[in-house]
């Protein structure tokens, strides 16, 4: 049975995959560079989690906002291809027949000068501890479809049927601080209305219908070192806030599939 036809998925819209080791560090190592690069701390696969807490943390809020904006977030280089491939060959154990990563928007390749029209949208996420680093409630879907023919509108590779979402756990991801999803919800009418926030139009879930389903919201991870999470572009997800004292972050990227 395919992952994406098995009771579970078509219940839940979730569900837990092994995602390869030597991808998560291959991965993890370019995030560290890349925090090295931002921070002037020095950091590598031997640095603690505490180290990385306190080279983020010693960072202004406007330096923070500055040097981890999206653009700066954007996983690029060889793990960007590892993660494609990774992506090509799920088709074989997911369903489908074909899978692939979508580029960037037209907006989002305008506001880097290191991207192109090809290049993979894979953006990693820092959430500092006791800080607002995190979005509403929201499907994926409701912004696929409200960035439509707009010019944060995702360049495709493929033509594609269905968008499936993954979430990677990287650094000091545990279940108070990671993803949470409300099963089932892709099945739901949930209510929502388009609001202007910073200049550009997001999805915000009906504040009753939130506060009815509260109780709802789960991590789906038991554990979370050799796994990430594949689930429904229609599934409602939120990323709480860090109440832990150490950084937590992920990756997370959508997957094209063709039936
Ligand atoms: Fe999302």
């Amino acid at each position: 049975m395919m992952i994406k036809n098995s009771s579970e998925m078509l219940d839940n819209g979730f569900a837990i995959l092994p995602f390869p080791n030597d991808l998560k560090i291959a991965v993890k190592d370019y995030i560290l560079k890349k925090i090295s690069h931002s921070t002037s701390v020095s950091l590598n696969e031997s640095s603690s989690l505490d180290e990385i807490t306190n080279a983020i943390k010693n960072l202004s809020d406007d330096d923070f906002i500055k040097k981890f904006s999206k653009p700066k977030r954007n996983l690029n280089g060889e793990p960007g291809n590892s993660l494609r491939e990774f992506v090509s060959m799920l088709p074989l154990s997911f369903g489908g027949t074909k899978a692939d990563i979508n580029f960037l928007s037209p907006a989002e390749i305008k506001s880097d000068a290191s991207f192109c029209n090809q290049t993979l949208d894979l953006p990693w996420r820092c959430v500092r501890p006791l800080k607002g680093d995190v979005g509403a409630a929201h499907a994926d879907i409701q912004f696929w479809n409200i960035n439509a023919n707009t010019d944060l509108d995702p360049l495709c590779p493929m033509d594609y049927d269905e968008r499936w979402k993954v979430w990677v756990p990287l650094f000091g991801c545990n279940k108070s601080n990671s993803i949470q999803f409300i099963k089932g919800s892709h099945l739901e009418e949930v209510p929502f209305i388009e609001i202007v926030n910073n200049d550009s139009i997001k999805p915000d879930i009906d504040k009753n219908w939130l506060i009815e389903n509260e109780g709802r919201f789960e991590c789906p991870f038991d554990s979370f070192n050799d796994n990430c999470v594949i689930f429904s572009d229609k599934l409602i997800h939120r990323g709480p806030k860090n109440n832990s004292d150490q950084i937590r972050i992920s990756n997370e990227f959508t997957i094209l599939l063709k039936s």
